[in-house]
Protein backbone atom coordinates (compact mmCIF):
# COMPACT_ATOMS: atom_id res chain seq x y z
CA UNK A 1 0.00 0.00 0.00
CA UNK A 2 0.95 3.70 -0.39
CA UNK A 3 2.38 4.32 3.47
CA UNK A 4 4.83 1.01 2.48
CA UNK A 5 5.98 2.82 -0.58
CA UNK A 6 6.59 5.80 0.92
CA UNK A 7 8.51 4.14 3.75
CA UNK A 8 10.65 2.36 0.58
CA UNK A 9 10.90 5.67 -0.87
CA UNK A 10 12.76 6.79 2.43
CA UNK A 11 15.02 3.78 2.54
CA UNK A 12 15.94 4.84 -0.69
CA UNK A 13 16.59 8.23 -0.12
CA UNK A 14 18.49 7.48 3.16
CA UNK A 15 21.19 5.44 0.78
CA UNK A 16 21.92 7.96 -1.28
CA UNK A 17 21.76 11.30 1.26
CA UNK A 18 22.28 10.10 5.33
CA UNK A 19 24.37 12.29 6.75
CA UNK A 20 27.72 11.12 7.42
CA UNK A 21 28.31 10.97 11.32
CA UNK A 22 31.01 8.77 13.32
CA UNK A 23 28.44 6.64 15.27
CA UNK A 24 26.74 5.28 11.95
CA UNK A 25 28.39 2.56 9.32
CA UNK A 26 28.96 3.76 6.47
CA UNK A 27 27.45 3.20 3.21
CA UNK A 28 28.99 0.88 1.76
CA UNK A 29 29.57 -1.13 4.81
CA UNK A 30 25.72 -0.84 5.08
CA UNK A 31 25.02 -2.37 2.11
CA UNK A 32 27.41 -5.08 3.28
CA UNK A 33 25.00 -5.90 6.49
CA UNK A 34 27.69 -4.11 9.11
CA UNK A 35 25.73 -3.31 12.54
CA UNK A 36 26.77 -0.39 14.61
CA UNK A 37 28.55 -0.53 17.97
CA UNK A 38 25.92 -0.45 20.13
CA UNK A 39 28.29 1.31 22.73
CA UNK A 40 28.67 3.77 20.08
CA UNK A 41 24.96 4.14 19.29
CA UNK A 42 24.64 4.42 23.39
CA UNK A 43 26.54 6.98 23.76
CA UNK A 44 25.86 9.24 20.65
CA UNK A 45 21.88 8.66 22.15
CA UNK A 46 22.99 9.96 25.63
CA UNK A 47 24.58 12.88 23.96
CA UNK A 48 22.11 13.95 21.62
CA UNK A 49 19.64 14.13 24.23
CA UNK A 50 18.65 17.82 24.52
CA UNK A 51 22.49 18.58 22.49
CA UNK A 52 22.41 19.24 18.01
CA UNK A 53 24.50 16.49 16.23
CA UNK A 54 26.84 19.94 15.69
CA UNK A 55 27.87 20.47 19.48
CA UNK A 56 27.90 16.24 19.93
CA UNK A 57 30.50 15.48 17.01
CA UNK A 58 33.48 17.02 19.32
CA UNK A 59 32.43 15.51 22.17
CA UNK A 60 31.68 11.67 20.30
CA UNK A 61 35.24 11.91 18.91
CA UNK A 62 36.96 12.45 22.44
CA UNK A 63 35.23 10.13 24.52
CA UNK A 64 35.44 7.69 21.92
CA UNK A 65 38.86 7.82 21.41
CA UNK A 66 39.34 8.34 24.84
CA UNK A 67 37.21 5.14 26.43
CA UNK A 68 36.71 3.05 22.87
CA UNK A 69 34.59 0.50 24.63
CA UNK A 70 31.76 0.22 27.23
CA UNK A 71 34.22 -1.44 29.77
CA UNK A 72 37.48 1.38 29.58
CA UNK A 73 34.51 3.74 30.50
CA UNK A 74 33.10 1.72 33.49
CA UNK A 75 36.67 2.15 34.25
CA UNK A 76 37.38 5.94 34.22
CA UNK A 77 37.27 8.22 36.92
CA UNK A 78 34.45 9.91 37.52
CA UNK A 79 36.22 13.22 37.51
CA UNK A 80 37.68 12.47 33.89
CA UNK A 81 34.23 11.89 32.54
CA UNK A 82 32.81 14.37 34.79
CA UNK A 83 35.67 16.91 32.79
CA UNK A 84 35.52 15.26 29.35
CA UNK A 85 31.80 16.31 29.29
CA UNK A 86 32.13 19.65 30.58
CA UNK A 87 30.27 22.23 28.18
CA UNK A 88 27.86 19.65 26.78
CA UNK A 89 25.22 20.53 29.89
CA UNK A 90 22.97 18.55 31.85
CA UNK A 91 25.28 17.23 33.78
CA UNK A 92 22.88 14.62 35.17
CA UNK A 93 23.50 12.91 31.33
CA UNK A 94 27.11 12.50 32.35
CA UNK A 95 26.82 10.42 35.67
CA UNK A 96 24.08 8.46 34.27
CA UNK A 97 26.24 7.82 31.69
CA UNK A 98 28.99 6.40 34.07
CA UNK A 99 26.41 4.41 36.33
CA UNK A 100 24.88 2.70 32.86
CA UNK A 101 28.64 1.50 31.63
CA UNK A 102 29.29 0.23 35.02
CA UNK A 103 25.78 -2.00 35.25
CA UNK A 104 26.63 -3.10 31.70
CA UNK A 105 29.73 -4.40 33.19
CA UNK A 106 28.61 -5.75 35.91
CA UNK A 107 25.13 -7.14 35.41
CA UNK A 108 25.25 -7.74 31.57
CA UNK A 109 28.89 -8.86 30.73
CA UNK A 110 29.76 -6.06 29.24
CA UNK A 111 27.58 -6.45 26.51
CA UNK A 112 24.26 -4.06 26.18
CA UNK A 113 21.10 -5.81 25.90
CA UNK A 114 19.28 -6.31 23.03
CA UNK A 115 15.72 -5.54 24.38
CA UNK A 116 14.16 -2.43 24.84
CA UNK A 117 12.72 -3.59 27.95
CA UNK A 118 16.33 -4.55 29.29
CA UNK A 119 17.93 -0.94 28.08
CA UNK A 120 15.52 0.99 29.80
CA UNK A 121 15.67 -0.60 33.16
CA UNK A 122 19.59 0.59 32.62
CA UNK A 123 20.51 4.35 34.18
CA UNK A 124 19.95 7.13 31.66
CA UNK A 125 18.20 5.76 29.37
CA UNK A 126 14.29 6.55 28.88
CA UNK A 127 12.31 4.56 26.47
CA UNK A 128 12.77 7.23 23.41
CA UNK A 129 16.51 6.23 24.06
CA UNK A 130 16.04 2.36 24.64
CA UNK A 131 13.83 2.24 20.89
CA UNK A 132 16.53 4.48 19.26
CA UNK A 133 19.54 2.00 20.61
CA UNK A 134 17.29 -1.50 19.95
CA UNK A 135 16.08 -0.44 16.36
CA UNK A 136 19.49 1.52 15.00
CA UNK A 137 21.93 -1.22 16.76
CA UNK A 138 20.13 -4.57 16.82
CA UNK A 139 17.54 -3.51 13.81
CA UNK A 140 14.91 -4.71 16.72
CA UNK A 141 11.37 -3.21 15.33
CA UNK A 142 10.76 -1.12 17.59
CA UNK A 143 8.87 2.60 16.70
CA UNK A 144 11.39 5.56 17.34
CA UNK A 145 9.11 8.61 18.42
CA UNK A 146 11.14 11.55 18.93
CA UNK A 147 9.97 15.62 18.09
CA UNK A 148 11.38 14.86 14.30
CA UNK A 149 9.31 12.04 14.54
CA UNK A 150 5.80 13.71 15.28
CA UNK A 151 6.69 16.22 13.45
CA UNK A 152 7.05 14.33 10.15
CA UNK A 153 3.90 11.63 10.70
CA UNK A 154 1.92 14.95 11.86
CA UNK A 155 2.87 16.74 7.89
CA UNK A 156 2.68 13.13 6.47
CA UNK A 157 -0.56 12.29 7.67
CA UNK A 158 -2.30 15.96 7.79
CA UNK A 159 -3.18 15.25 11.00
CA UNK A 160 -5.23 17.83 12.51
CA UNK A 161 -5.13 17.49 16.32
CA UNK A 162 -2.81 19.95 18.47
CA UNK A 163 0.15 18.83 20.33
CA UNK A 164 0.53 17.28 22.88
CA UNK A 165 -2.94 15.85 22.65
CA UNK A 166 -1.73 14.49 19.43
CA UNK A 167 0.62 12.21 20.52
CA UNK A 168 -0.65 8.88 20.92
CA UNK A 169 -2.34 9.26 17.26
CA UNK A 170 1.25 10.18 16.11
CA UNK A 171 3.17 7.33 17.75
CA UNK A 172 0.18 4.87 16.11
CA UNK A 173 0.99 6.57 12.34
CA UNK A 174 4.93 6.17 13.37
CA UNK A 175 4.17 2.57 14.08
CA UNK A 176 2.60 2.07 11.04
CA UNK A 177 5.15 3.51 8.92
CA UNK A 178 7.99 1.75 10.51
CA UNK A 179 9.05 -1.40 8.14
CA UNK A 180 9.82 -4.75 9.29
CA UNK A 181 12.90 -4.38 7.76
CA UNK A 182 15.27 -1.83 8.41
CA UNK A 183 13.83 -0.40 10.96
CA UNK A 184 16.91 0.96 12.47
CA UNK A 185 17.77 2.89 9.01
CA UNK A 186 14.28 3.53 8.84
CA UNK A 187 14.64 5.63 12.44
CA UNK A 188 17.89 7.23 11.44
CA UNK A 189 16.01 8.25 7.83
CA UNK A 190 13.23 10.18 9.35
CA UNK A 191 15.69 11.58 11.76
CA UNK A 192 17.89 13.17 9.06
CA UNK A 193 14.47 14.09 6.76
CA UNK A 194 13.00 16.06 9.88
CA UNK A 195 16.61 18.03 10.55
CA UNK A 196 17.20 18.71 6.92
CA UNK A 197 14.07 19.17 5.00
CA UNK A 198 10.94 18.63 7.23
CA UNK A 199 12.72 20.99 9.54
CA UNK A 200 10.01 22.64 12.08
CA UNK A 201 10.48 26.09 10.00
CA UNK A 202 10.20 26.47 5.88
CA UNK A 203 10.71 22.62 5.53
CA UNK A 204 11.96 22.24 1.48
CA UNK A 205 9.10 19.77 0.16
CA UNK A 206 10.60 19.91 -3.32
CA UNK A 207 13.69 17.98 -1.79
CA UNK A 208 11.52 15.93 0.26
CA UNK A 209 11.52 11.76 -0.83
CA UNK A 210 8.18 11.55 0.87
CA UNK A 211 6.19 14.81 -1.04
CA UNK A 212 4.29 12.84 -3.47
CA UNK A 213 3.01 10.81 -0.21
CA UNK A 214 2.73 13.44 1.63
CA UNK A 215 -0.74 14.97 2.63
CA UNK A 216 0.49 18.04 4.30
CA UNK A 217 2.37 19.22 1.39
CA UNK A 218 -0.69 18.12 -0.98
CA UNK A 219 -2.85 20.59 0.42
CA UNK A 220 0.22 22.84 1.38
CA UNK A 221 0.13 22.47 5.00
CA UNK A 222 2.65 21.94 5.82
CA UNK A 223 3.91 25.05 7.73
CA UNK A 224 0.82 24.47 9.99
CA UNK A 225 1.56 21.11 10.62
CA UNK A 226 1.77 19.68 13.65
CA UNK A 227 -0.46 22.27 15.11
CA UNK A 228 -0.04 23.65 18.70
CA UNK A 229 -2.41 24.37 21.02
CA UNK A 230 -2.66 28.35 21.56
CA UNK A 231 -1.49 29.09 25.07
N1 LIG B 1 19.33 12.49 16.88
C1 LIG B 1 19.16 11.53 17.80
N2 LIG B 1 19.66 10.37 17.38
C2 LIG B 1 20.17 10.58 16.14
C3 LIG B 1 20.83 9.77 15.19
N3 LIG B 1 21.05 8.48 15.43
N4 LIG B 1 21.19 10.33 14.03
C4 LIG B 1 20.94 11.62 13.82
N5 LIG B 1 20.34 12.44 14.66
C5 LIG B 1 19.96 11.93 15.83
Amino acid sequence: DRVMTAGVALLAWYDRAARVLPWRVSPGDRALGVRPDPYRVWLSEVMLQQTTVAAVQGYFHRFTTRWPDVAALAAAADAEVMAEWAGLGYYARARNLLACARAVVADHGGQFPSRREALQALPGIGPYTAAAIAAIAHDAAEVVVDGNVERVMARLFAHPEPMPAAKPALIGLAAQFTPRLRPGDHAQAVMDLGATICTPRNPTCPDCPLAEFCAACAMGLQAELPRKLAK
